[in-house]
């Protein structure tokens, strides 16, 4: 068994809380290495497989500029439409049904892991995106929700199951130095406040590192963000 996978089943107090401490980055940009047990991955994993092949399926979008993204996408609570980058109801540029609910556990998990970075977050949208083996994003940043809410640096906690991916966490401007990091499963990556609009992006997928015990070959990565901080969700 890998040491890693060792670690992360009988992680012992000191472990623990190492995980829950977390690293961090810049401002306001905290890595949680392994911050969701084992369990709890699974738990996840099979919700997010689910999800995706379900009633309203995942699908790959085709952004603004008629390329195709390199993931297979769901949004949950919100749509985020890749034709005009605007959130919406119903998947428009896509098959026009209504993006399915946020689930709740999916809220309390994001609200959890803000909280121990010492900010506030009450999602109302999840971006689940699968990546397989040839799967990767260009850097960009996450600047699509509202006004409010990107000035108040309310943050996107993203959570990683399945393969490690490499990814890379850069400046407010494109041009800045980015540091590459590896993400993996189970692990949880917050952006808020000063980091809440850096550039970030995945290059690679390292096929063949996800867990045994998730029965999965890819990865699912999920950024739970909060749009509207004026009409927060009921
Ligand atoms: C994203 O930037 O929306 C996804 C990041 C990731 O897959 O880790
Ligand atoms: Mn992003």
């Amino acid at each position: 068994m890998p040491r890693r996978q060792i670690a992360s089943t009988v992680a012992g107090p000191s472990e623990r809380w190492r995980q829950l401490a977390g690293t961090a980055l810049a401002p306001g940009a905290i890595h949680f290495p392994r911050y969701l047990p084992l369990e709890r991955q699974r738990a996840l994993a099979d919700r997010c497989r689910a999800l995706i092949d379900g009633e309203v399926p995942g699908y790959v979008p085709v952004v603004r500029g008629g390329g195709r993204m390199h993931v297979r996408m769901l949004c949950l609570g919100r749509h985020w439409n890749g034709r005009n980058y605007a959130y919406e109801p119903t998947r428009t540029d896509f098959d026009g049904l209504a993006v399915p609910p946020l689930p709740a556990e999916f809220r309390r998990l994001a609200g959890e892991i803000a909280d121990l970075a010492g900010m506030r977050l009450d999602a109302d949208l999840c971006i689940l995106n699968y990546y397989d083996r040839d799967g990767r994003m260009g850097l960009h940043q996450d600047k699509d929700e509202s006004g409010a809410s990107l000035a108040a640096g309310i943050p996107v906690v993203s959570i990683s199951l399945g393969d490690t991916a490499r990814f890379l966490f850069g400046g407010l401007k494109r041009r800045d130095d980015v540091r590459a990091m590896l993400l993996e499963s189970g692990d949880a990556f917050l952006f808020g406040g000063p980091a809440r609009l850096c550039y970030h992006g995945v290059t690679r997928i390292v096929p063949g590192t996800a867990p045994p015990e998730l029965g999965m070959s890819g990865r699912f990565n999920l950024t739970l963000r909060q749009y509207d901080i004026l009409n927060p969700a009921p």
